[in-house]
């Protein structure tokens, strides 16, 4: 019967003596390594009715316990420090392990994936090192656009044709290329532009690219999905408002402003006291974008919104300093243990 052997195994345990490392070693391989006695009892505990294995089981954790404290107590009253490898304490629990946290742009990215996915959005990714055709000319830029400017973009100098993508745009044209509608993707990743390093500006950052493309989409279909959106990161309160922009890539184009959920919209120095601040840019897809890409304008039309991650991560944890996000300094990122 199982609880007898427990019985006298704890007996056995409680009269173990050692006098050498080595002795004491052989008691924990004999009782505690995986072919000890140990694991053979907890081979037989699957046996055991249903209805004895609560109390069963507590026996052998009982026992395990004694076991351990044992052999620890044999190795304590050895001193310990004879030789080298007893410094180790082989036994000592890994406890509490301690946890890593999140980095908050992968949170707030996260996030953002998780609200359009759960709009029917899937998840598109390109290449950082990019062609020219897929960031900028399949994108509607005209062959002198500034955007393309060396200020700007970083190029390969060997190869002016390969650059490091400037925006997650050319995730779109990636995907369109190889997908004929209905589309909607969302697009995750990392930028990269030609700009001095401060606490505004970085030489990368991130942004989030969705597009949406199927037979009648409107204006009011982008408009109701960043109004969604918006209350969705920034809470059921929060307000949007579009402006006329301009963006080669789609017509019409607009900015998108959330009321600035720092101050609740009354005025501060994050949205310099206006009550809104700007989060992304959308519109329609040109026509030329679409027949650029093969796919034909007469047919479908689509919608598109490109977003930094830093600037939102900034509005939901105000961060003031865009370096903070790229230094790594566990100090700064312990911050987000709670947020995981
Ligand atoms: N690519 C733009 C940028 O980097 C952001 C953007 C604006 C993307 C409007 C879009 C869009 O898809 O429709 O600033």
């Amino acid at each position: 019967m199982i609880l007898e052997k427990i019985k006298e195994l704890q007996q056995r345990v409680e009269g173990l003596q050692a006098t050498t490392a080595d002795e004491i070693e052989k008691l924990r391989i004999q009782y505690l390594s995986k072919k000890g006695e140990l694991s053979a009892l907890m081979n037989e505990f699957r046996n055991v009715p249903a209805e004895q294995k609560k109390e069963v089981g507590m026996r052998i954790n009982e026992l395990k316990q004694k076991a351990f404290d044992k052999i620890n107590s044999l190795r304590e009253a050895l001193g310990g420090n004879n030789d080298a490898d007893s410094a180790i304490d082989i036994t000592r629990t890994a406890y509490p392990i301690r946890l890593g946290t999140r980095h908050p742009l992968t949170l707030v990215k996260n996030e953002i994936i998780d609200i359009f996915s759960r709009l029917g959005f899937s998840l598109a990714e390109g290449p950082e090192i990019e062609d020219d055709w897929h960031v900028f000319s399949s994108m509607n830029f005209a062959d002198d656009h500034p955007a393309r400017d060396m200020q700007d973009t970083f190029f390969i100098e060997a190869h002016p044709d390969i650059i490091l993508r400037t925006h997650t745009s050319s995730v779109q044209s990636r995907v369109m290329e190889r997908q004929q509608p209905p589309i909607r993707v969302i697009c995750p990743g990392r930028v990269y532009r030609n700009e001095a390093i401060s606490a505004r500006a970085h030489c990368f950052f991130h942004q989030v690219e969705g597009l949406y493309v199927d037979q009648d989409v409107s204006f009011t279909d982008l408009k109701q999905v960043l109004l969604l959106f918006a209350k969705e990161l920034f809470g059921p309160d929060t307000k949007i408002r579009l402006r006329p922009s301009y963006f080669p890539f789609t017509e019409p184009s607009a900015e998108m402003d959330i009321s600035c959920n720092i101050c609740g919209g009354v005025g501060c120095g994050f949205c310099k006291h206006t009550g809104w601040v700007e989060i992304l840019g959308c519109g329609m897809v040109h026509p030329r974008v679409l027949e650029l890409n093969g796919i034909d304008s007469t047919k479908y039309k689509g919608y598109a919104f490109g977003m930094g991650i830093e600037r939102i991560t900034n509005l939901k944890y105000q961060v003031s300093d865009l370096r903070l996000f790229s230094e790594n300094d566990v100090r700064f990122l312990e911050e987000f243990e709670a947020a995981n």
